[in-house]
């Protein structure tokens, strides 16, 4: 979800129904806002932050302080009443909560023997309730309600409250979701991340968990859940307006897939130098001797990092002869892993909040492993739970599938390999240097590739009715499979599967009949005759062939019905390239088929919940 809120001198409105838009990449199931006006005034709306606004054009939305909320539904279906804000049982508080309390259910039985009236099915409406329960039944201050509050509450929240009996307060919250306060001059902004804030001000201050922060009369303080102040750390983001706007492109995803020359190329500034042959990333500066030394790395990570890992997985053991264990953070977490103090366990995300990953992360540092993080999103939660890591330097991403996220991560993890493979020996020299001079390359290559644009499109056409996709790889192309089948299924809502090829054999063989797409990525590599097989007995099966291929492949087009070139290049960065036909295979599906590919149905960003 996706919180914004506002106390100063402007008029809170437009500013929070942008901060929304800005933010509904969160989620963007249904959404609201609150504003003091003679007295306090909620006004949600199941859907988009465009359906909220439709409903209140002829309402007085005067107000210099208010609350916004943009939801991805937890608890409760996603309809008027669940959205936020949330009132409590006086009607003079309005919450915006973004987490899970996952003790709800015992403190909203208690409140219920109390008298308290629930309209909605949501954890947030309990909080409210909750806290301020505390503060009749004690007669403290808000901000003690508050506290007291978050010393019961089990879970993970980024909380808001306006408060109809004092106008010039605003109290926030944080433990394991993520909250930006924006400082301007007299006025002050708190939103999700900082996207919303950087058009007014870049001082910020990320608060941390188990911190409260109150502003009052203009004044902000922040202490912890132990009553003890705090001095806030103000940061300045450097974060482009630009970079978090379309700037002519239909679509974030297909600005993001676009960028992705320069993307790379700005995670690798600084970085690397095949010339030289320096290769250094500053924030493991202190850590690739040890990783040199390490006799196992575990991979958490969720999604489309997940895929990244994978490929990490094949580059790390191929590399520097490491053994790479590639886990979900989900599953990870829950079922005792092995871990020992030496271990290494690197944290793969983009948001730097998905609340699996985090947890992860606890539960293997708790175990006496060293974390280190690959996140994009600076000064996001992950980076700040890991020992050290790398960030990938992508830019912000909205669109809600991955694209230019994965191949940074790709980059970071291959750079990291290498690093730690020179270190440890197993890497010739020259080996070496031929890496740095491809990954130098990347980007023209990605250039190249994204000139086959109007070709994709057109394949797009042929099949945007296809009810199933299969996608093959074997080797660096199989995590490439997946991701393919992944962004597929994501935005078209086309159900894909990703395979390795051989394994296709076993099963997935099945399905294939003349109506079965499969997309092969079948690059010049050291699998090439076999997936050649593959592509034979899809073909023998009437299945329709679309085929990744190496520039100048001459075998493949004879037998596949469509191909797609990338340019040659060592096989441990095939998946930097590969990825990106795919990417563009699914966005003009998805587009063709009428979907809205940067907001696809039932899914978020950034997952902060469990
Ligand atoms: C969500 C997003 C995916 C993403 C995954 C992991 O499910 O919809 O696109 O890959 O979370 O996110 P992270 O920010 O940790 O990379």
């Amino acid at each position: 979800c996706g919180i914004v809120a506002y106390i100063g001198h402007r008029e809170a409105y437009p500013l929070i129904i942008k901060g929304l838009k800005r933010l509904e990449y969160r989620g963007y199931d249904s959404s609201g806002i609150a504003l003091l006006n003679d007295g306090l005034n909620i006004y949600k709306k199941k859907g988009k932050v465009v359906d909220l606004e439709a409903t209140l054009i002829n309402e007085n939305l005067t107000s210099t302080i208010g609350i916004g909320h943009t939801r991805w539904a937890t608890h409760g279906e996603p309809n008027d009443v669940n959205a936020h804000p949330h009132y409590s049982a006086s009607q003079n508080l309005a919450i915006i909560h973004n987490g899970i309390i996952e003790n709800y259910s015992s403190i909203k039985k208690n409140l219920i023997k109390k008298g308290h009236v629930f309209y909605s099915d949501t954890d947030s409406e309990v909080l409210i309730h909750f806290i301020e329960d505390i503060q009749v039944n004690t007669g403290c201050l808000l901000e003690e309600a508050v506290r007291l509050a978050m010393k019961e509450v089990v879970g993970a929240y980024a909380i808001v409250i306006m408060d109809a009996t004092n106008p010039s307060q605003l109290i926030a919250a944080r433990k394991g979701s993520p909250l930006v306060i924006g400082v301007g001059d007299d006025e002050f902004f708190f939103a999700s991340d900082a996207t919303p804030i950087i058009e007014y001000t870049n001082e910020v201050i990320y608060l941390n968990d188990y911190e409260l922060a109150v502003v009052r009369d203009g004044e902000l303080t922040v202490k912890n859940i132990d009553n003890i102040l705090q001095s806030p750390y103000i940061q300045t983001v450097e974060l482009e307006l630009e970079a978090i706007e379309k700037g002519g492109y239909e679509h974030f995803m297909l600005k993001e897939i676009y960028e992705q020359p320069r993307s790379v190329a700005d995670c690798m500034r600084g970085r690397v130098n095949a010339d030289s042959g320096l290769l250094v990333l500053g924030g493991l500066r202190d850590y690739v001797d040890k990783l040199a030394k390490t006799k196992r790395i575990v991979i958490v990570a969720c999604g489309t990092s997940w895929h990244a890992g994978l490929v990490a997985e094949y580059i790390f053991e191929e590399l520097a002869r490491i053994n790479v264990e590639v886990e979900y953070a989900s599953e990870f977490r829950y079922r005792n892993p092995i871990i020992k103090e030496g271990d290494f366990v690197i944290a793969i995300s983009q948001s730097g909040e998905t609340a699996d990953t985090l947890a992860a992360i606890e539960l293997a540092k708790s175990k006496g492993a060293t974390i280190i993080g690959v996140c994009n999103v600076v000064g996001s939660s992950i980076p700040r739970a890991t020992h050290a890591g790398a960030y990938t330097h992508a830019g912000p991403e909205i669109g809600v599938a991955s694209t230019k996220a994965f191949t940074a991560q790709v980059t970071v993890l291959a750079m990291m390999a290498i690093a730690v493979a020179r270190k440890k020996g197993t890497l010739h020299e020259d080996t070496f240097r031929r890496l740095l001079f491809e990954l130098e390359r990347i980007p023209s290559k990605i250039e190249t590739v994204l000139k086959t644009d109007e070709k994709i499109k057109e394949i797009a056409a042929q099949f945007k009715d296809s009810r199933n996709f299969i996608y093959l790889g074997r080797g660096y192309n199989f995590p490439v499979a997946l991701e393919g089948a992944l962004k597929l299924k994501e935005i078209s809502y086309i159900h894909a599967e990703g395979y390795p090829a051989a394994e296709m054999k076993h099963g997935p063989i099945a399905l294939i009949d003349e109506e079965m797409p499969v997309v092969f990525i079948a690059t010049k590599d050291s699998s090439y005759e076999k997936v050649v097989s593959n592509i034979q007995e899809v073909k023998a099966r009437k299945g329709k062939v679309i085929a990744i291929v190496t520039e100048g492949d001459k075998l493949i087009p004879t037998m596949a019905d469509y191909t797609i070139e990338i340019p040659a290049m060592h096989e441990a960065l095939i998946p930097l390239v590969a990825t990106i036909p795919l990417q563009l295979l699914s966005y003009h599906i998805a587009v063709l088929r009428g979907c809205n590919v940067d907001q696809p149905r039932n899914l978020a960003k950034s997952v902060t919940v469990e």
